[in-house]
């Protein structure tokens, strides 16, 4: 959801705000635009469409020697996608520049007032609306900083965001409520920005700010202040640990190729430091040191959205039949506004979320928490807002994920949910230990066999794309912990190619879906060796009878006829979901890139919704 940068140092600005805008624009890429303060006064420049708009614009600019500078990539929340509304925004009096990640949810009001008082608007946007309400306090504010502050206590939602002004050309004020910003801190140099990867290659350094709280940095300063009353903070840098190689393609076509690929690796590290073999050669047991303080939940909520919460989805079977949990899974957006929800004080809310910035997602944390309920993150992105308001945090450690549609941060996910179920199995002795210690051989296992069937899995994909690329709609269909599995491949599907797809319980077909099929609209079954294989068959039989095609991921040796078997290494399940999840994703990848789709930003969507 809109990415930021603002860039105060000894560099020229431009090009490190643009390169670090290249690095945001997995999170929206609609507009974008930069600021940049020259000797005769601040510089706005915008352009609609991907950055290479913005980049061919600005190289018809003669770019001064600014060593102060800022920039947006925009998703649109306000107004279409048009250069008028690009961001930066200034300021009638043409003295502040603006940039905005979020939604001022009251930038109407504000706005009529503004406008009684003689502003004039040439956008759609609330953050036009911000930048000159900070301008109509400065009149009467002691300084700057005050009226930044001032405007800010009167915006009610959700923001990043970062200011420029004439006056003060070698400075950037920024602040945030309820959507990310970091500052990264260098030498001779400073940033703020909405992601890592902006500023990374000029600096491992980095304070994740809180909500309410403000950074005035120069070339060789900052200070970190409270909104509420401009109080002085102190926090320590954190050291990032990973590098620049990490988000970037390393020879694969796209990001999510790259990023499907890497889901060994993945898994292999997460492994790393979890399995207690107590001496012996096997694993026998799992630590999650990050759960041992917290009592078993007597009943655990898993609130998420999208493709983490099919994650959610996936790991109830597993809780539910390892650990003997009670489990409940929601969509965050419908949770957090469930008037009759009940919540026992031993439940647990475990929220489940790549970016840990998923407004829903934590809307829904805040809100178990304001009841008193313990919670726990699952969250790839260190220091997130979920990660860090969770009363524990448990990290995927899947490394950056840049591709807009997720992929590998779906597996780690998937691993952490199976260790926290063999985790709670051990502490509630629901399961044997000679069961745990064959789930966990398994799970060793994982990486060394998605290494070998991967190639190959990707060739089938490739062969089934051409041959289906011409359907209109999809089925995905699952049963048990397939079902999941189904609604992600659909998921998947939809967003990257843009074909219809739709996911469903494969038992629930004749209920009214069937009643789509035909020649033209082919199912994709999820028919592996599980003990609902027999009912997904027959189920499979039905949609033949209809003479709907079907593609079936099955197992080697099963007693299937259908029109395109892809065979995939057998693994007990529920664990064979971590072979048919790249087996689905690479499906839909290589159905997009042949239609020639953009794979890695698809239209109309953002990698971190920070938005309702
Ligand atoms: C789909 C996808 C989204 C996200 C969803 C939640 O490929 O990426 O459905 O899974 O927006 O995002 P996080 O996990 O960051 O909360």
């Amino acid at each position: 959801m809109c990415g930021i940068i603002g860039y105060a140092g000894h560099r020229p600005a431009v090009p490190v705000v643009v390169e670090g805008l290249r690095r945001l624009e997995y999170r929206g890429y609609d507009s974008a635009g930069v600021a940049f303060a020259g000797h005769d006064g601040l510089h706005v420049l915008r352009a609609k469409g991907k950055l290479a708009a913005l980049e061919e614009r600005l190289a018809g600019e003669v770019i001064t020697t600014a060593t102060c500078a800022m920039g947006h990539t925009r998703w649109a929340t306000h107004g279409v996608p048009a250069e008028r509304n690009a961001h930066p925004h200034t300021s009638n009096d043409g003295r502040l520049a603006l940039v905005h990640n979020g939604i001022i949810e009251n930038y109407q009001e504000i706005k009529s007032r503004l406008t009684a008082a003689g502003y004039v608007f040439h956008s759609e946007t609330d953050t036009e609306v911000l930048v000159n309400l900070i301008a109509e306090k400065r009149k009467t504010a002691p300084s700057l900083l005050e009226a930044f502050a001032a405007a800010l206590r009167e915006a009610h939602g959700a923001y990043a965001v970062c200011l420029m002004d004439t006056d003060a050309p070698g400075s950037i004020l920024a602040a945030r409520m309820s959507a990310p910003l970091l500052f990264g801190l260098g030498t001779g140099e400073n940033f703020v920005a909405s992601d890592i990867p902006a500023f990374l290659p000029y600096t491992r350094q980095v304070i994740f700010l809180e909500d309410g709280e403000i950074v005035r940095a120069t070339a060789n300063g900052y200070e970190i202040l409270r909104l509420a009353d401009l109080s002085p903070v102190q926090r320590e840098a954190q050291t990032i640990q990973w590098d620049m190689q990490a988000a970037q393609k390393g020879g694969y076509r796209h990001f999510m190729l790259k990023e499907i690929f890497e889901q060994p690796r993945v898994i292999t590290d997460g492994l790393a430091g979890r399995l207690d073999n107590a001496g012996g050669q096997q694993a026998c047991s799992v630590l999650l040191p990050e759960l041992d303080d917290l009592p078993v939940p007597e009943r655990l909520h898993i609130v998420a959205c999208g493709t983490s919460y099919h994650s959610g989805l996936w790991g109830r079977h597993l809780l539910e039949e390892w650990a003997g949990l009670p489990v409940q899974v929601e969509i965050a957006s419908e949770f957090r506004y469930r008037e009759g929800l009940a919540l026992g004080q031993k439940d647990m809310v475990l929220v489940i979320s790549q970016s840990g910035e998923t407004a829903d997602t934590l809307a829904a944390l805040r809100i178990a928490r304001e009841r008193g309920v313990q919670t726990l993150g699952l969250c790839n992105v260190v220091g997130s807002s979920i990660a860090r308001e969770a009363s524990a945090v448990i990290y995927t450690q899947a490394g950056p994920e840049i591709s807009v549609a997720s992929t590998k941060a779906m597996c780690s996910q998937m691993l952490m949910l199976a260790l926290m179920a063999l985790y709670w199995a051990q502490r509630r002795g629901s399961m044997d230990s000679q069961a745990r210690q064959a789930r966990l051989s398994q799970l060793e296992s994982l990486p060394a066999l998605l290494d070998a069937a991967l190639p190959d899995m990707h060739a089938t994909a490739r062969q089934l794309a051409r041959k289906y690329a011409q359907a209109d709609s999809f089925f995905y269909l699952g049963r048990g912990h397939c079902f999941p599995l189904a609604l992600e491949g659909a998921l998947k599907l939809k967003e990257l190619s843009y074909i219809h797809a739709e996911g469903y319980a494969a038992g629930e077909m004749k209920h009214g879906p069937i009643a789509l099929i035909d020649p033209d609209f082919p199912t994709f079954t999820l028919a592996l060796d599980d003990t609902l294989f027999p009912k997904v068959r027959s189920n499979i039989v039905e949609v033949q009878a209809r003479q709907g095609k079907v593609i079936a991921l099955s197992n080697p040796g099963m007693d299937l006829s259908v029109d395109d078997l892809w065979l995939v290494p057998p693994l007990p399940a529920p664990l064979a979901g971590f072979v048919a999840l790249p087996a689905l994703q690479l499906f839909s990848y290589e159905m997009a890139d042949y239609l020639g789709k953009d794979v890695d930003q698809p239209r109309n969507l953002a990698k971190s919704v920070t938005v309702e």
